[in-house]
């Protein structure tokens, strides 16, 4: 049983929330099977070199839309086991309340290293937060690939909601697991690359607002099993290492918002312990914005380094 009141204490404090498997496994397993079967995830869904990209790729819109050009409808996929079961709305309401709006869902797909063909590699080297889609051929495209991702916020344009995460597999170390820092949302909106210290202690570091505030967090993972729900504040630190295993792991990831007149949710609570902007939103001289100084004005990812590989 959720207690609500423990559900609170722990999101306040930590900024995400592990529900444990919540979800059947029998039907979450057919599902990835079908994800599998229509969205195979190999070598030959990649550009086959540098040049066939250059040719016939591009750097914008390479990512699914909320309904155009995602996976999840143009499978016809059935979510209705994870959506209309009690386990997960009960698991929601407990962190956003009551009708609350689903506002974006998209499968995720970690890609080994190795599944990488090496002109990707030699691209996305030292980039922190490398994008596999816009190397993947457009038919493959509805759904998002990763490779590793350094620490970053989901929510950058201001606009509230919690990313829900949904695992389709299991999820060992070196499946990739999503590694959140924790209390780190506190800060509000911080620019990319995030300022983060790692600490003499393992799996702590040090994050800067940059503006006098310091604050120790501990990285946790999230393991997990097939059917497994987690849940993040849009604005908590948060990122993946490189996958080194031979499966691409497969995940649903649900960002929904809250209604704001719910303000005794969690999640609408969560803001009174937020002491920055929620959005940063400041563009710079060269056409940069400041929240991702990883971007050149053209789309192009700057190699940056990454804080987790
Ligand atoms: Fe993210």
């Amino acid at each position: 049983m959720l207690s609500k009141k423990n559900i609170e204490k722990f999101f306040l404090k930590n900024g995400y929330y592990d529900f444990g498997n919540i979800l059947e496994k029998s039907k979450c397993t057919k599902l990835k099977n079908i994800i599998d079967e229509n969205r195979p995830c190999n070598k030959s869904i990649f550009f086959k070199t540098k040049k066939d990209f250059k040719k016939s790729g591009r750097l914008k819109n390479y990512s699914p839309g909320e309904k155009e050009f995602n996976a999840i409808f143009n499978l016809n996929l059935n979510l209705k086991f994870i959506e209309n079961s009690k386990n997960f709305q009960k698991a929601v309401e407990s962190i956003v309340g009551q009708n609350y709006t689903i506002k974006k869902k998209s499968i995720i797909r970690s890609v080994p290293k190795k599944l990488h063909p090496q002109w990707v590699l030699d691209v996305t080297e030292n980039v922190g937060r490398p994008n596999v889609n816009p190397y993947i051929k457009k038919e493959y495209q509805d759904v998002q690939y990763f490779q590793n991702i350094d620490f970053h916020q989901d929510m950058t344009r201001g606009k509230k909601f919690v990313t829900f995460y949904i695992y389709l597999d299991e999820v060992k170390k070196k499946d990739s697991p999503l590694n959140i820092l924790q209390g780190s949302y506190k800060f509000g909106a911080t620019h990319y690359p995030h300022y983060l210290r790692p600490s003499s202690e393992s799996d702590y570091w040090y994050y800067s607002d940059l503006k006098k505030n310091h604050m120790k967090t501990k990285e946790v993972s999230i393991f997990g099993n097939i059917g497994k729900v987690f849940c993040f504040h849009g604005l908590i630190l948060h990122g993946t290492k490189l996958n080194l295993s031979v499966k691409p792991r497969i995940s649903l990831r649900y960002l929904i918002s809250p209604d704001e007149k719910k303000i005794k949710s969690p999640f609408m609570k969560s803001f009174k312990f937020i002491n920055g902007k929620i959005v940063e939103n400041k563009k710079l001289k060269n056409g940069i914005y400041f929240q991702r100084l990883d971007r050149s004005a053209d789309g192009n990812f700057l190699k940056t380094g990454s804080s987790i590989l």
